[in-house]
């Protein structure tokens, strides 16, 4: 925290500043008597000297909200003049031996912690979260991930209270105490960073089930929650068990302890975090149950179990050395659960949402004052680098690597990462090193994906002639904050060759763009192609140079889904853009009779795949339209899109009619991917109906649903529209979810993301008696919702909406530093909008950042972004 009267910067942490640590811990033994305001946490740390560090006297340890109460070197209380406390709330101790056993023992007030980093209190019940920085926290401790130790934890608490008591590893005692309170012991075998340790304690009721290892180990899984939640865990067991059996077949990857425990917390800042047997969830990505959660929360879940569960040995076994590195981890774990979840249903239409997200969230943190390499040189606050570019962007550079050499060569770079890395803190470089030497191909120029922010802008030129046509592909990506000049970066383009009648003209091959320019010449060919481009999306770059027509052909007759589906959205975006010009020069809008026959294509094809017809009928959103243009107008592209979305259903309202009627469910509900997709469908045709102003379907299917994903996109219909049953079915709604927290988030989501929710009608939901600052998930769901999904209300004209932004981000930063800072995003990039909503941009921001004792982690998002 700055001071009041002289802020000076926080400080800057770099990449380049990395040393090893003085000290290692070799075991970790911790005592913790848990107590809503008063938690006393003893610690024994067996030290040792780092050889591989240059000698240094003083120990220095992290350390922030802690009180003190003792401390003791080899049993000897240390004295005044060896032990100083440093300004961020750490400590160092002078005169260090080569080793020596450190005892503290700290208070610790989890009730007071409302940052939801370290040990807090979520309904009455103990959590943890320690990654990034929350360790020190609970106790003094080099926190660090390249300081990896042995850890066996006892807790003690109140039995009435805090029947359960659970710790990372395997149990290793319980036992009675006087006063009606009891112990439990935990003990990790495997040496771990800080980051990786957890606590959960309270009345929480297990889900159990068993999983044996293809070595025979037999493990004991438990989902802990809150009574009366135990009938909503079977999705999450299920994918738990599926993911352990997919890393089993897949990575020749076991699970290594006895138990394997999940607790569901409803207070949390991210999704979940996989704490060594021990993850803890966010409650909505482990509760499910037809009635209260979509379709896409089942398929949220499976994701986020797997994407945990991988993690066990993708950054459990084989950690970070350093924060720079977090994609090391997370990149490689999501293209883990990306491959998992793609193998379990529909991979084209699994593709098709992962890149729809990368477009949404990365291109534009690519493209705004936050972007950073998957790599980052420098942070402030780490928890602000949990991004899209360094989760999804990072995921996205594996996928490459692993198109570049090729899938056999790829497992064996898993297993030769896994062999030479286990038990250890290690760097991107280690990972991409392991995959060259698998695979004998060399990956130094690859590696720039790792350094350089922006994405790359692929630019397409064709000629024919005689028979013979030349593919010319152009690279180039714009300057990001810090990286004025960019170089070629090399770009695997799968494609494939397209003759007037849709048939293959070549053998469908992977081009290498590694120079700024190259051309590709194909000889003898009976008529001048249609190439398809970046098929499965080989490449997180924006794809240019297609005419329309082209665009058009692709989207009915290329073969690879992605293509089809990309085309479609490229024409659909040219045409708004087009559109978006007409309505500011005064011109009459007109559907577009290309769109419409790409639709009408769609619809003849449609019950093919459902899922995919759902993705491809969805027009781009206003965001994606907004990152096209040079300057955004958002009240224009949603006149825009609100226009041709009403068109379309006009235009095509018999057979979205049909649909809807012949998709109607017959039969029990079912979660797989073909009731997925045609429930996506069903809705997708509702919608547009909605949109053309028929919402008598909306009303009838609101009142009949049997499954939260019918009722929720009925409601939305209802939300978006002028119909006067809009107030009657949020109010139904309302009252029939208000005790059901994530439901209820949904309720402020809808009328968030509704174009009929003006700035007014947001800010008039945060006072709401069911709005609560201190719950992340329903700050998100009003807030998050509201800045990003709703840009035409967000950026009115009048600024009310960037004014509600920054009340609420102040109001958060004394609340929850990490939520905050998150929240800043959607002002970052003003100088993408007009100069009159540039400047109410920038004077919200400079509002935040003249706030005494603003966070630090706020405080780089704000100035970051009014650079
Ligand atoms: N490692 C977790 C995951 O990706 C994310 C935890 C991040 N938490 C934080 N406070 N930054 O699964
Ligand atoms: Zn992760």
């Amino acid at each position: 925290m700055t001071s009041t009267d002289q802020p000076s910067p926080p400080p800057t942490i770099r990449r380049e500043d990395y040393r090893p640590p003085a000290f290692l811990v070799e075991q970790v033994d911790l005592h913790i008597a848990l107590h809503p305001t008063a938690t006393r946490v003893r610690a024994r740390l067996a030290l040792r000297r780092n050889p591989a560090a240059p000698a240094t006297p003083a120990l220095e340890l992290d350390g922030e909200a802690l009180t003190l109460l003792s401390a003791a070197l080899d049993g000897a209380p240390l004295a005044a003049d060896r032990l100083h406390h440093l300004p961020g709330g750490g400590l160092r101790i002078d005169g260090m031996p080569d080793s020596a056993v450190l005892e503290t023992e700290v208070e610790i007030s989890p009730e007071a912690n409302s940052e939801l980093s370290g040990l807090y209190l979520s309904g009455g019940n103990y959590f943890t979260q320690c990654e990034a920085e929350g360790f020190r926290r609970i106790t003094y401790f080099p926190d660090r991930p390249d300081v990896m130790a042995r850890y066996t934890t006892t807790l003690e608490a109140d039995r009435a209270t805090c029947p359960v008591l659970l710790s990372n590893g395997n149990p290793d005692g319980a036992g009675e105490l006087p006063d009606g309170r009891h112990w439990a012991r935990w003990s990790d075998p495997h040496p771990k960073p800080s980051y990786l340790f957890a606590v959960v304690a309270g009345d929480l009721v297990a889900v159990r089930d068993r999983f044996t290892t293809r070595s025979g180990r037999a493990v004991a899984l438990a989902i802990y929650v809150r009574r009366g939640d135990e009938d909503a865990c079977g999705h999450a067991m299920d994918s738990l068990k599926r993911s352990m059996a997919w890393d089993e077949a897949t990575y020749g990857l076991e699970y290594d302890l006895d138990v394997f425990n999940i607790a569901a917390v409803s207070d949390f800042n991210m999704g979940a975090m996989e704490n060594k047997g021990l993850n803890v969830f966010n409650t909505k990505y482990i509760l499910a149950r037809p009635e209260t959660a979509t379709d896409a929360d089942y398929e949220g879940i499976e994701t986020v179990v797997a994407h945990e569960y991988f993690h066990n040995w993708t950054g459990n076994r084989v950690t970070c050395r350093d924060w720079f590195q977090l994609s090391l981890k997370e990149g490689l774990t999501v293209f883990r659960d990306q491959h998992f979840s793609a193998d379990q249903g529909s991979a084209a239409v699994k593709r098709l949402a992962d890149v729809r997200r990368l477009r949404s969230a990365q291109f534009p943190e690519d493209a705004g004052p936050m972007a950073h390499p998957v790599r980052p040189d420098s942070y402030v606050e780490i928890n602000n680098f949990y991004t899209a570019t360094v989760y999804q962007k990072g995921a996205e550079v594996v996928r490459m690597m692993r198109a570049l050499i090729g899938e056999a060569n790829f497992r064996r770079g898993m297993d030769l990462y896994i062999a030479r890395h286990d038990n250890q803190a290690v760097t991107i470089e280690d990972f991409v090193r392991a995959m060259q030497d698998a695979s004998g191909v060399d990956l130094s120029r690859f590696s720039r994906w790792y350094a350089q922010a922006g994405t790359p802008e692929l630019r397409v030129w064709e000629a024919f002639e005689a028979g013979r046509y030349t593919l010319t592909l152009s690279q180039s990506t714009p300057p990001t904050p810090g990286q004025p000049d960019k170089q070629p970066v090399p770009i695997p383009v799968a494609m494939g060759l397209i003759g007037p009648d849709g048939a293959a003209l070549a053998e469908p091959q992977m081009l290498l763009l590694e120079e700024t320019e190259q051309t590709y010449v194909f000889e003898g060919l009976p008529a001048k192609p249609v190439p398809s481009l970046l098929r499965g999306f080989s490449a997180p770059v924006k794809l240019s140079g297609l005419t329309l027509e082209q665009l058009g052909f692709l989207a009915a007759h290329d073969t690879d889904a992605f293509v089809r589906w990309e085309s479609s959205q490229q024409y659909a975006t040219a045409a708004m853009l087009e559109m978006v010009a007409a309505l500011r020069s005064q011109k009459p809008l007109e559907l577009p009779e290309g769109l419409a026959a790409i639709t009408a294509a769609l619809l003849d094809r449609a019950m093919e795949d459902p899922a995919f017809a759902a993705e491809a009928l969805a027009l781009p959103s206003e965001e994606f339209i907004a990152d096209q243009m040079a300057v955004a107008d958002p009240e224009a592209i949603h006149a825009v899109r609100h226009f041709l979305r009403g068109a379309l259903g006009r235009r095509f309202a018999a057979r979205f009619a049909a649909l809807h009627g012949d998709l109607a469910e017959s039969g029990p509900y079912r979660i797989d991917g073909a009731a997925i997709g045609r429930r996506a469908l069903r809705n997708a045709a509702l919608a547009y109906l909605g949109a053309a102003g028929e919402t008598a379907r909306a009303e009838a299917q609101f009142a009949a649903a049997t499954n939260m994903t019918d009722s929720l996109a009925a409601l939305r219909v209802l939300a978006d529209s002028d119909s006067p049953a809009r107030e009657a079915a949020l109010a139904a709604f309302h009252a029939r979810w208000k005790d059901e927290p994530l439901v209820l988030d949904k309720w402020f989501m809808i009328q968030a993301m509704s174009p009929r929710t003006g700035a007014a009608a947001a800010e008039a939901l945060s006072h709401h008696p069911d709005f609560d600052l201190r719950n992340p998930n329903r700050v998100r769901a009003l807030v998050g919702a509201f800045a990003a999904g709703n840009p035409a209300a967000f950026h009115a004209a009048s600024g009310e909406g960037y004014r509600f932004l920054a009340d609420m981000v102040i109001a958060l930063d004394a609340v929850n530093t990490q939520v905050a800072a998150r929240m800043v995003s959607p002002l970052g990039p003003w100088k993408r909008q007009d100069a009159a909503r540039g400047a109410m941009m920038r004077a919200a921001l400079e509002r935040i950042a003249a706030r005494p004792g603003l966070s630090k982690g706020t405080y780089e998002k704000v100035s970051k972004s009014l650079a």
